[in-house]
């Protein structure tokens, strides 16, 4: 981590904020657009991802360029002092390429192309597509790429899906090829292709899955066949960004991921190649009778962080989220008052540096004309919306301190992509409810309630800054895991795993001689069996006494229960019912300078609050602040010589929030804080530590 203070682009070293524009959906009434760039300044609002869906306002028919438009909003926006991130177009391709071009169409997995119709639905491995990518892309960055508007790129939109064209299947063959080195009885060893006998005779037999033909049946396949998605979606991302890179150098570029979605990529391709990372954020906000917000603002926080996690040096924006509602989700509820202000200064809180929405004004027409928009139809000023849009604004103006600070964390959750896909893919266990991202989720749920700050690694990535790694149901291990995680605990880390680790390797194969493979020694344990239970059944964690975490209540343990012995590891606790009550079920092992812990079950939260406990004490892990009351969180942000606080509400009710004994400043009224201040119902308050 870089730990000197840089900003993403210096043009604009503020937090940015702004909305998705469309302008060429109303350019055939140009006082919408005037009256936009009014309104623009009054919601404070400056940086506007322009152009996504706009291919066929910028070529109308094959190469046949209309950029008029584009020059024109742009110079009137950067007059008017606003910016845009410009998108390259292809999360949307116009009829005319479809019609003349099917090949550019997606084949869905049971083999039907699809016809033209919605968005991202496209392949990535046909020539023509990538041809006239690369000839819209090179126009654009060759004409606006050092327009002064332009503040970022920002790569087609949530990249994602799958296409089992003849194109991408034999593409996929190839690559298997080369993966295997010409060598079919090397794949047909890591599929275990004898497995009701598929063996593979020549490469033409190789189909990736369908469920008119082999869906779950060789696992490897499987694995291999989104390694090839990944691999393939990077390349043809990397197409995109060539012309961007050449005629427009030094504008950064990004691409709007979402979080986990889809599986089949590992999205670290993608992120490895954008200066700074961003997310779409849409949780459902108010969708029980819970008077606590503090599950989405968790599930905010878990995918700010990763985000954060996958950007080569901490730099990330929220992308998207809506201003108040949306119009896919189940219920189109909108944000309560205060409910803007904190889900957004959340994403801050957790380290972006921008707060942008989907979108500026509401279409007249289209599927998303009823979405959440800071302009509505009435194109108000006075409305509630645009006015919580602006005074947010007004309040992340006043943030310009906190911009490149950074997030320093000491504790990692892995959350493997490997083991993922060879989690969800396993028949078996709890067969349809694996849940391995929420189960991992849980665990941050907990330390940032505690105010302590978590990066989302990949089991082959550096751990030696932390000093805790938790990597809950590590099912598939990487070639480099076994080193990776050995090295980190030998060098004196601690850490955790839980139930289902070490199962398989990265083709999902699985190991003999025993679970968990080759991490037996590290946690010193032996894995005999898995009990899964029932979603209704449960069994018991009873610590024994003088135990070294110092844990002393019992514990629900639920759905998986695993059978180990402790071979070199100490016990801590143990199952307290069913045949295997009094077998172990929480030990720690010494592994040269470093302790690994391994929880053959899944806890309650009861427990791993506890067990956090332990280790916040035993590690003395940072806390942003000391411990707060029920709904508020605190976390922060630091630059070399400053720390920036942020207390958040999540319940509709006041609440106490509680510094500790150094003197704070509120950053946006400059005013000394109390010890001990008082929160209004979803009140986010910022201060810096110091006077
Ligand atoms: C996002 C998408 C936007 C818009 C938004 C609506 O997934 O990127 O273009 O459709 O959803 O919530």
């Amino acid at each position: 981590m870089n730990h000197s203070r840089t900003v993403i682009n210096n043009t604009l070293p503020s937090i940015w904020h702004g909305a998705d524009y469309n302008p060429d959906q109303w350019l055939h009434m140009p006082e919408i657009i005037d009256q936009d760039l009014v309104l623009m300044e009054q919601a404070h609002c400056s940086v506007f991802p322009l152009g996504i869906f706009s291919w066929s306002s910028y070529e109308p028919e094959e190469g046949v360029f209309h950029f008029e438009w584009l020059e024109k909003i742009l110079d009137q926006l950067y007059a008017a002092g606003r910016y845009v991130q410009l998108a390259t177009p292809s999360g949307a391709r116009p009829r005319w390429l479809a019609q003349k071009y099917p090949e550019v169409l997606r084949v869905q997995e049971n083999r039907v192309r699809n016809l033209y119709g919605l968005r991202h639905n496209h392949c990535y491995t046909s020539p023509v597509m990538r041809e006239k990518v690369a000839r819209i892309n090179t126009a654009l960055a060759q004409r606006f790429g050092k327009h002064p508007a332009v503040l970022s790129w920002h790569i087609s939109n949530e990249i994602g899906g799958e296409c089992f064209c003849p194109l991408c299947v034999d593409a996929f063959r190839t690559w298997l090829h080369d993966k295997y080195n010409g060598d079919l009885g090397a794949l047909n060893k890591n599929y275990w292709s004898s497995f009701w006998a598929h063996t593979y005779t020549d490469w033409s037999q190789i189909e990736p899955f369908c469920s008119h033909g082999d869906d779950d049946v060789i696992h490897g396949l499987n694995i291999d066949w989104k390694r090839f998605v990944t691999h393939q979606t990077a390349d043809f991302f990397k197409e995109e960004c060539k012309p961007l890179r050449e005629y427009s150098a030094g504008i950064p570029i990004t691409t709007n991921l979402m979080g986990f979605h889809p599986e089949e990529l590992e999205k670290r391709a993608l992120a490895n190649q954008c200066d700074f990372t961003s997310w779409d954020s849409y949780p459902q906000w108010h969708d029980s009778l819970a008077t606590n917000e503090l599950q989405w603002g968790q599930q905010v926080a878990f995918l700010a962080d990763y985000t954060r996690s996958l950007s080569r040096n901490g730099h990330f924006i929220q992308m998207e989220a809506t201003p108040s509602l949306t119009n896919w989700q189940g219920i189109a509820k909108h944000k309560r008052p205060g409910v803007h202000h904190l889900a957004s200064l959340l994403s801050v809180a957790q380290g972006a540096d921008g707060v942008l929405y989907f979108q500026w004004r509401a279409g007249r027409g289209g599927s998303e004309k009823f979405h959440g928009s800071v302009v509505y139809h009435d194109s108000s000023e006075e409305n509630r919306i645009f006015q919580d849009v602006s005074d947010l604004g007004a309040r992340l103006q006043a943030l310009q301190a906190v911009v490149g600070s950074e997030v320093r964390a000491k504790v990692a959750i892995i959350i493997d992509t490997v083991a993922r896909w060879g989690i969800s893919g396993a028949q078996g266990f709890h067969k349809d409810h694996k849940n391995y991202v929420t189960i991992c989720q849980e665990w941050h749920d907990v330390l940032w309630q505690r105010g302590i700050s978590v990066d989302i690694r990949e089991s082959d990535e550096d751990l030696s800054r932390y000093d805790l790694v938790i990597a809950p149901m590590l099912y598939a291990l990487r070639p480099e895991t076994e080193h990776n995680l050995k090295s980190f605990v030998a060098q004196g880390g601690t850490l955790l795993g839980t139930a289902i680790t070490g199962y398989a390797d990265e083709n999902d194969l699985c190991y003999l001689g025993g679970f968990p493979g080759p991490l037996r020694d590290l946690y010193g344990i032996w894995i005999e069996e898995l009990d899964t239970l029932h979603d209704h059944d449960a069994n018991s964690l009873v610590p024994l006494t003088d135990n070294s975490m110092n844990l002393h209540r019992t514990y629900q343990l639920r759905t998986y229960c695993e059978r180990i012995h402790a071979e070199s590891a100490q016990v801590l606790a143990v199952y307290g019912s069913d045949y295997y009550q009094g077998e172990p079920v929480l030990t720690v092992n010494q592994y040269d300078q470093g302790h690994a812990y391994y929880l053959a079950s899944i806890i309650d939260e009861q427990g791993k609050c506890d067990i956090i406990d332990a280790f916040i004490q035993n590690l003395s892990l940072p806390q942003a602040l000391p411990q707060q009351q029920q709904g508020v969180v605190a976390t922060c942000r630091y630059t070399i010589d400053a720390q920036y606080c942020f207390l958040m509400n999540f319940n509709d009710t006041p609440a106490m929030a509680q510094l500790d004994t150094t003197a704070y400043t509120c950053i946006e009224s400059g005013d000394p804080i109390a010890c001990t201040l008082n929160l209004n119902a979803y009140e986010v308050r910022i201060c810096k530590k110091g006077l």
